[in-house]
């Protein structure tokens, strides 16, 4: 009789292979979209601070993509996932003084140095589940950025697990790493569940994701409860603002300046 896997912690197990499930996602384009947003809100930044930056992808795309590259920190809670981006860094010849990765929460993390912008993509704030978890985030990376600096942050909505994703279905697979993924959304409770089976190295695994799905209004409420406040909300990867239809907003939010 087959035996069901244990369950291990989101992407403990995916990381061995994260980048064959994110295949499609063209992070040229979305380091891209960030740079204009830098440009479109008057942003120069030297210093940049991702939080939940998985196996690396955005972070060497920024790198490659910035004459000589910003001064960029890069944390995620996984230490597996941030195991894959070191390996990807080197490989890349990223020497570890412009690019450094390191495991941290975003919900608890202190730095020691201001940063000039804090990106948060791909769904890292569809984790937190509960809103104290949302004001936690907001107050440390406000305590992270410099006068003036700006947190970009992206968030899939109720819309975008309505309109697609409420029963998906897929798999793949890529040298030692096969996996399907089956996920659910809950209207009422507006969580979205995703399964992972996996089989790595002969060896299967399981995880659970849990996100939650907040609407525009919600996000905004928290911002205004928070030390930063909302520069813009855009419809995903445009310059429109954002609306209750659109499947991702991408937030651009700003710490005062002193002098404000
Ligand atoms: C969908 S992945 C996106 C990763 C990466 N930003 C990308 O674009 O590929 C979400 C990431 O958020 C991280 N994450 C979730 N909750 C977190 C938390 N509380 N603190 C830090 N990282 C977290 C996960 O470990 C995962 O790497």
């Amino acid at each position: 009789m087959p035996t069901t896997p244990p369950l291990t912690n989101p992407y403990d197990a995916l990381a061995a292979g994260y980048d064959v499930v994110m295949a499609h996602v063209d992070y040229g384009g979305w380091a891209e979209y960030v740079l204009d947003l830098f440009d479109a809100h008057g942003l120069q930044p030297h210093s940049i601070l991702e939080l939940g930056c998985g196996t690396g992808s955005l972070a060497l795309e920024l790198q490659e993509k910035h004459d000589g590259g910003f001064h960029y920190r890069a944390t995620d809670r996984s230490a597996t996932m941030i195991r894959v981006a070191q390996a990807k860094a080197k490989m890349a010849g990223r020497s570890a003084g412009d690019l450094r990765f390191a495991v941290a929460d975003f919900t608890g993390f202190e730095t020691d140095e201001p940063f000039d912008a804090v990106l948060l993509l791909y769904d890292g704030l569809n984790y937190l589940l509960d809103e104290a978890e949302v004001s936690a985030l907001f107050t440390r990376a406000a305590a992270a950025l410099a006068p003036g600096g700006l947190l970009i942050l992206d968030q899939s909505t109720p819309a975008n697990s309505v309109n697609n994703e409420a029963y998906f279905e897929d798999e793949g697979e890529a040298d030692r790493f096969t996996y399907t993924r089956r996920s659910r959304y809950d209207a009422e409770t507006r969580l979205h569940t995703t399964e992972f089976d996996m089989e790595i190295d002969g060896t299967t695994y399981a995880e659970q994701h849990v996100q939650r799905a907040y609407a525009l209004d919600e996000i905004e409420a928290l911002v205004a409860a928070s030390p930063l406040t909302v520069v813009a909300a855009y419809d995903g990867f445009t310059l429109d603002p954002a609306t209750d239809a659109s499947e991702r907003i991408h937030w651009v939010l700003q710490r005062a300046s002193d002098d404000a």
